[in-house]
C-alpha cells in the first residue's frame, strides 16, 4: 500500500517538512515516509514520529518531496521514477523542472519550489512554479505541502532566480543586520544578552507590524521619524552609507549567482 507522501532526504528541510505536515494535520506520520541514507538519522526520525516509514531507497508513495542536495537530486529523482512515483515537488535550489522531468517517465509531474530557512520553525516563505505537466490540481497539492511550513506564492518558473536572491538568501541579510545591531548595542554600553533581546524583539515586532497593518514600509518608517529627532539622525547615517543601495546590489548579485549556478 503506497504512503501518501515520500520525503526524499531526511536532512534539515526534509525534517522540517515532516514535522510541519504532521503538526498541520496534512497527514499522520503513518501516511508518510522518509528515504535517507544515514541510519542514525533514520532512527531519530522514526523515534520522533511513531508510525513513520523510513528506508534507504525508493518507497512506494503517491507523490514525493525531493529534499536532497543539488548534486544528487537528478539521481534521486531517477530512482523515484523507477519506483513508479509520477508526482514530485522539488525544493532543490537551482535545478530547473525540465532537468528533473528528463529523469522521470514521460508525462510525470514536477513542481519546483524555493523555500527558505525559517521553514525550519514553520515560518518560511516559498515561491513555487509548475513544470510542463503540472495541472491546477498538482499545484494545489504542492501548495498544501509547502503551506505546512510557511507562506506560499505561485510564480512562473523564470522568476525563481529572483526569489532565490530575495527570500532564499534573505534570511542571511537579516541575520547580518541582527549581528551588526547587537554589536552596536554592546558598543553603546548594553550587555550582549540585553542587546540580543532588544534586537530580536525589534525584528520580530517590526515584521509583525508590517504584516498585520498592511502598511507600506516607508509609511511605517515615517511614523517613527520625528523631525530632527533621534531616528532621523540614525536614518541619515544609514542613507549616507548607502544602505538602501547596498540591499539592492546584494539581491542583484544573488539573483545573478543563482542564474549562473542554474546553467
Ligand atoms: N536549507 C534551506 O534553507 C533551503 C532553502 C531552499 C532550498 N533548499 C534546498 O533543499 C535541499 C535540501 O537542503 P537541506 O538543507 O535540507 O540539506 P541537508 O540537511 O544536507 O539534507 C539532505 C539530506 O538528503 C540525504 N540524501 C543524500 N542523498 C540521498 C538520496 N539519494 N536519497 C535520499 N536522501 C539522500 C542526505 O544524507 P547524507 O547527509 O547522509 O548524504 C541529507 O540527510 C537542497 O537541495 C537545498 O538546495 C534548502
Amino acid at each position: 500500500m503506497p504512503v501518501k507522501l515520500l520525503i526524499v532526504g531526511g536532512g534539515a528541510m526534509g525534517t522540517a517538512f515532516l514535522a510541519g505536515l504532521v503538526e498541520s494535520g496534512w497527514a499522520p506520520a503513518a501516511d508518510l515516509a522518509v528515504s535517507e541514507p544515514d541510519p542514525s538519522r533514520r532512527e531519530a526520525l522514526a523515534a520522533s514520529h511513531p508510525g513513520l516509514t523510513v528506508g534507504d531507497g525508493p518507497i512506494e508513495a503517491e507523490g514525493a518531496v525531493l529534499a536532497v542536495k543539488p548534486d544528487v537530486a537528478e539521481g534521486a529523482c531517477r530512482t523515484l521514477g523507477a519506483a513508479g512515483i509520477r508526482r514530485v515537488l522539488s525544493i532543490v535550489a537551482g535545478l530547473a523542472s525540465e532537468r528533473l522531468e528528463a529523469t522521470l517517465p514521460p508525462g510525470s509531474v514536477v513542481v519546483r519550489a524555493m523555500p527558505n530557512t525559517p521553514s525550519l520553525v514553520g515560518a518560511g516563505v516559498a515561491a513555487m512554479a509548475g513544470g510542463v505537466h503540472a495541472s491546477a490540481a498538482d499545484l494545489d497539492w504542492a501548495e498544501g505541502i509547502l503551506a505546512a511550513v510557511g507562506t506560499v506564492v505561485r510564480l512562473p518558473e523564470r522568476q525563481l532566480d529572483a526569489v532565490t536572491g530575495l527570500s532564499g538568501s534573505g534570511p542571511a541579510y537579516v541575520f547580518l543586520m541582527a549581528e551588526a545591531m547587537i554589536e552596536a548595542g554592546v558598543m553603546a554600553g548594553l550587555t550582549r544578552e540585553v542587546s540580543r533581546t532588544l534586537v530580536v524583539g525589534t525584528l520580530l515586532g517590526s515584521a509583525r507590524l508590517l504584516d498585520e497593518t498592511g502598511q507600506d514600509p516607508a509609511t511605517l518608517r515615517a511614523s517613527v521619524t520625528s523631525p530632527g529627532g533621534t531616528t532621523a539622525a540614525g536614518l541619515r547615517s544609514l542613507e549616507f552609507k548607502a544602505v538602501r543601495s547596498a540591499f539592492i546590489e546584494a539581491v542583484a548579485a544573488a539573483v545573478e549567482r543563482s542564474r549562473q549556478l542554474g546553467r
